[in-house]
Order: C-alpha cells, then structure tokens, then sequence
C-alpha cells in the first residue's frame, strides 16, 4: 500500500469509534477527509445520526456536502470524540500538527474533546519531533519582528506562502510561520517558550494531549494507547 492507502485505510478504520448520537470534531487533512467521506457513507447507509464539530473551512465545506449536521464548537455542550490526522508523532505521544494550517481550531477542538483520536500513514510516527517544520501560527501586525527574533534564536524560520507567492492566510486570517528545527529535544521548553512571545497565537506542539492512535501499516491498522 502506498502513503494514501494507508491514509484511507485509517481513514475509514476511524469510524469505528463513532457511535449513535455523537457530537464529533472533524479534524483537517488528507487524511481527515477519507474519515469524514466514511462518516457520510455511515450516515447515508446506517442511519447513523452524529452532529459534527469542524476545524477548518475545508472540512467543513466537505462536511456540509456528504450532509453531517454542525454545529459550532461554541454551540456544542460537549464533544464526545475527536478524530484528527497530524504530521508527527513522537515515542512520547506527543504531536506536531499544523501541516494543513488548521491548528489553532485543531487545537480548541482538541482540548474541548473528551476523547482525541489520531489517524496517520506509519511515516508520522518518529522517535523525536522536529524534522517536520513546526507551524506556529502568528497575527500578521508585527510578524516581521517575531520573525526576527525566531531567526536571531536560531529557530530558521520561514513564512508559509501560497503557490501564487503570496502569504498563506489562516482560517482565522492570520500568518504561519514554519521553524525548520529538525529535532526538538525538549518540547515542552519550547512550547512555553513560543507561546509566551506577543504575536504567537497558536503553535503546533500537540502535548499530552491524545488518547489514542491509528497508524496505517502494510499489515493493517494498529491501534496505538497513549
Ligand atoms: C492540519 C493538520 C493535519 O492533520 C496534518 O497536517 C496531517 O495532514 P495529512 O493527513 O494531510 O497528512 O494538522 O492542520
């Protein structure tokens, strides 16, 4: 199986963990998008009646067309489970996510669920983070400045951009700012590190922060505890 394959096999694995009347926060990605295409053939076939929570505008314009009902994460009293994709995980469990600049919903999501579950390809799991760049989401008023003071720390930091060149914009109308670290060896240290720096909205360190694991393997899916 090649890297979709095993993206849609635990895509379509990840259902499983969605009962009758959940409320779900649909998580942004390639990944992500095979599990929400088998929550619709769910809802379609089974009569399977789930509410949804989306992280992003893609997700939910996806969401919207295969008809799973949403509402926002404000509106929703609790959130049974969350199931999201990530671009690295660590022997520690811990995540980088922000590939598809969606962290900063992912992130309310996530902390907002009763359960976070991951799904990705075998090549995101690593034994430390860093060689994925890790996204840091940032307001655009002064991010020339938090730019520079990234690079004068030695994080190599680029601005994510468009295909057209222009900078990429959030969701939420705001830059990411990519550190080119290739290993971090103390990712809480550089966690409260970032988040402490004005202008930092959001960073893509996911720490301690989910339940289970679905990592697609030529053998088939394997179901990961942290
Ligand atoms: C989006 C994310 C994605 O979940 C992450 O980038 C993984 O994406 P994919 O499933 O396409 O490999 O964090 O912000």
């Amino acid at each position: 199986m090649n890297q979709n394959e095993l993206k849609r096999l635990v895509g379509e694995k990840s259902v499983e963990w969605v009962k009758n009347g959940m409320i779900v926060g649909l998580g942004t990605g390639s990944t992500v998008r095979y599990m929400v295409d088998a929550l619709g053939r769910r809802i379609a076939e089974e009569d399977l009646q789930i509410t949804g929570v989306t992280t992003s505008s893609v997700t939910a314009k996806q969401a919207e067309a295969l008809g799973i009902p949403l509402i926002s994460v404000d509106e929703a009293d609790h959130i049974d489970i969350v199931i999201d994709g990530a671009d690295e995980i660590s022997s520690y469990f811990q995540g980088i996510k922000g590939g598809g600049a969606a962290l900063l919903f992912e992130k309310i999501v996530a902390v907002n669920s009763t359960k976070v579950l991951w799904i990705v390809d075998e090549s995101k799991m690593v034994d430390k983070l860093g060689a994925f760049p890790l996204p840091v989401e940032v307001i655009p008023y002064g991010s020339q400045k938090l730019f520079d003071r990234f690079a004068a720390k030695g994080l190599n930091p680029t601005f994510r951009k468009q295909e057209n060149g222009s900078l990429l914009l959030t969701d939420s109308d705001n830059y990411i700012i990519d550190l080119h670290l290739e290993q971090i060896d103390d990712p809480h240290a550089l966690a409260e590190y970032l988040i402490h720096q004005v202008g930092v909205v959001e960073h893509g360190l996911f720490l301690d922060m989910v339940n289970d694991v679905i990592v697609g393997k030529q053998v088939g899916p394997v179901v990961l505890h942290a």
